[in-house]
């Protein structure tokens, strides 16, 4: 494979960099980690944008300032306070390594911020990607800061073949970007680097009339953009279906399960959900399909439990309060969400809680988008 970066010489090196930071200068996003130097707020600001967009980021991240506004205060936190500050980001094994990290940094960094690219290496949650940016931007480390968004501005500009879906392909972009870094300005560098990958040199219909760098651009010259970045195809995530059960007692109050300490959605708290087939999932929607439930004259109370639980605990309604889906990055969670009311003891582990209490609970998306189900049906109730 060529590297064509090799051809580069010093000159033309600088002349890109130059009119690469001169285009990062002018347009740059005014975002609030961008304020100043402080390495934390870099750190936690690059954490949250590695699965989130900058627009949901920006809000969030205020937030995580007040709440937590040092290492120490965020080494302190108590855990629940800590999820509830991060829930709706998603991806909560983030918020832990923070945690942990910032435990690491008061043991063994004496409650400082490391400043060489290996200590930051050793921190937990931090890769490669956060420190680079984390050491470009905060300490004027020469590091290149390599995400999906790097990668394909980079491979664009060089027509590199190499599979981005592939880890040992990391190493072709490293060395790519270690020739053309500002050893000078290394974190504008690396910004300038993504803000063009999220403005101009987009995956589909890049803006190349725009681009600051169009004229160093190979796949421009030879007009490839369109090929690159090579990708290979990501497994799909695996679909899983589930009912929920909203079952609420005499005195008003709703049954939440806190999920087990590890795995996916490691403690947090969701309405009782049990895995089903495929085929019941279709079954049970087609049988208890909200719109055909003026036909369900006779009674509102289904006759054989559409959903799982002790059976006779709990009444159910004949219809389908709604239908949730959310998308994790190797699966995708199908709900069938039905409503019931407790009619003898029940023996399932939980909290029995007021709706007006549901705000002490770190509720993940899916347990959102539920209660929202569970929310429009009380106000078309209402009408
Ligand atoms: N995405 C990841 N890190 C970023 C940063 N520092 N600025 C803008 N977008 C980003």
């Amino acid at each position: 494979m060529s590297k064509s970066w090799e051809d580069w010489s010093a000159s033309e090196v600088s002349q890109f960099q130059e009119d690469f930071l001169a285009w990062y200068q002018q347009e740059k996003r005014n975002l609030p980690w961008r304020y100043n130097q402080d390495p934390y707020r870099i750190w936690i600001s690059e954490i949250m944008l590695q699965q989130t967009r900058v627009d949901t980021v920006i809000d969030y991240f205020y937030r995580f300032m007040e709440e937590f506004p040092t290492i120490e205060a965020l080494a302190e936190a108590p855990e629940d306070k800590l999820l509830k500050v991060w829930e709706g980001l998603g991806y909560y094994s983030r918020a832990r390594n923070l945690q942990a990290a910032a435990k690491q940094i008061m043991k063994e960094f004496n409650g400082q911020f490391p400043t060489t690219v290996e200590a930051i290496r050793s921190l937990k949650g931090i890769g490669p990607y956060t420190a680079g940016a984390i050491s470009s931007i905060a300490f004027k480390i020469a590091e290149p800061a390599i995400d999906g968004n790097v990668m394909r501005v980079v491979s664009r500009l060089f027509c590199i073949e190499a599979d981005i879906a592939k880890a040992s392909s990391r190493k072709v972009f490293d060395e790519a970007m270690r020739t053309i870094i500002s050893q000078d300005q290394p974190g504008d560098f690396n910004q300038a680097m993504m803000d063009l990958g999220s403005s101009i040199c987009t995956p589909t219909n890049p803006q190349c009339e725009s681009c600051p760098i169009q004229q160093y651009c190979q796949a421009y010259r030879e007009k490839r953009q369109t090929e690159f970045p090579v990708k290979s195809k990501k497994q799909k995530p695996k679909d899983v279906y589930y009912v929920a059960g909203i079952i609420e007692n005499k005195q008003q109050e709703i049954l939440l399960q806190q999920r087990p300490e590890t795995g996916l959605l490691a403690s947090m708290w969701l309405f009782p959900l049990e895995e089903i087939s495929a085929t019941r999932f279709n079954e049970l929607r087609e049988q208890y399909d909200p719109k055909a439930w003026d036909l369900f004259s006779s009674s509102q109370v289904a006759e054989d439990s559409p959903a799982f639980f002790p059976e006779q605990a709990v009444i159910w309604q004949k219809k389908v309060l709604g239908e949730v889906k959310h998308v994790f990055s190797h699966l995708r969670w199908h709900i069938l969400v039905f409503y019931g009311r407790q009619a003898a003891p029940l023996t399932l582990e939980g909290h029995w809680v007021k709706p007006s209490d549901f705000s002490n609970y770190v509720f993940p998306k899916p347990q959102q988008k539920m209660l929202e189900v569970f929310e429009n049906n009380l106000a078309d109730d209402k009408d």
